[in-house]
């Protein structure tokens, strides 16, 4: 059995699916406040759907039962309830599921991490934390540290919208990165299921491709067919943020803004001997989906 923490999110559900797709069996964590319609979605893979909470030990110590494998991309960056915090879920919450695992005899465990970055942010300290406890328990692991992913960078929710002619960009926008679809990450989290590859390894994640996010936006002109006007937050503007920020989530926001505003190249070619997930999705075929 494998058990997904955080199914109901962007790249768990994905993971679940290409685990149903390929005929292996899926547990889902969901929470009671989980949105039915992602809920359901899991049901119809015919997964295990199983209730619990990452701050809730009792809930991670069933979930574990009679599991060989984890794979947890759960975060509270995006999807909250009351409680939620980067501390609660990020830290501790991650920090149980790692212990509860380890106690009920979990073989491997694949975690969702994101690159080392020279900025302190609150999100940064929780990953590494769980990283370490992760690298000192008994069982075998596989970090995936996938930069920045397409769908969430270079999307409306960003305030990247080339459909409405708008894109916003943290600083200068000239400083390249390896844009990663999420589908491509839960291609490797599968991949990292298998027991002959990158056991006990930290692994990088990028694209197939690095752009700067104004070459992003030339790429999205050429592809809707439109000019999109785009408006840059200062990097002194995102440097003030993230040290007046009293709140850890928007600490942790401006940290990623700052990480994205310094770029991020991730050189895959000896990741793609480990694991040979080709093509990789480009920024291009990305803007040509939702054009
Ligand atoms: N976005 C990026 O560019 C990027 C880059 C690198 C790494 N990452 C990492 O990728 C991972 C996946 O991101 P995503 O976009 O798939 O996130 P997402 O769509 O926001 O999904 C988050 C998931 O975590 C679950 N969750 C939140 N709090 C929980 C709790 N207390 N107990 C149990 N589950 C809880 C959510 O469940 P509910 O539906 O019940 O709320 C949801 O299933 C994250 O770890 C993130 O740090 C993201």
């Amino acid at each position: 059995m494998n058990l997904i923490v955080g199914a109901t999110g962007i790249l768990g559900s994905e993971i679940c699916r290409l685990l149903a797709g390929k005929g292996e069996p899926v547990r889902a964590l969901v929470r009671a406040t989980s949105n039915p319609d992602k809920v359901a979605q899991l049901q119809a893979l015919k997964a295990d759907v199983v209730v619990g909470d990452l701050k809730d030990r009792r809930s991670l110590d069933a979930a574990c039962r009679g599991v060989r494998a984890v794979i947890s991309t759960a975060s509270s960056t995006l999807s909250r309830q009351e409680g939620d915090s980067i501390e609660s879920v990020d830290q501790e919450g991650q920090l149980n599921l790692v212990d509860a695992a380890e106690a009920a005899g979990v073989k491997h465990f694949v975690l969702i991490s994101f690159p080392n970055v020279d900025i302190d942010f609150p999100l940064q300290r929780a990953k590494r934390a769980v990283e370490d406890r992760l690298q000192r328990s008994g069982m075998s692991y596989t970090i995936l540290q996938p930069t920045f992913f397409t769908e969430v960078w270079l999307s409306p929710a960003l305030g990247f919208d080339p459909r409405n002619g708008k894109a916003q960009i943290y600083g200068s926008g000239n400083r390249k990165i390896s844009f990663i679809s999420f589908q491509d990450v839960a291609r490797f989290a599968v991949a990292a299921l298998d027991p002959h590859r990158a056991r006990n390894a930290a692994v990088q994640l990028g694209g197939p491709e690095s752009l700067s996010p104004l070459e992003a936006v030339r790429v999205a002109e050429e592809v809707i067919g439109k000019p999109i006007e785009v408006q840059h937050v200062p990097e002194e503007a995102l440097r003030a943020q993230h040290s007046a920020a009293t709140d850890s989530l928007q600490q942790s926001f401006a940290g990623l803004m700052l990480y994205y505003a310094g770029g991020d190249v991730i050189e895959m070619t000896d990741t793609l001997r480990t694991f040979p997930i080709q093509p990789l999705k480009s920024v291009r075929a990305h803007f040509q989906g939702i054009g």
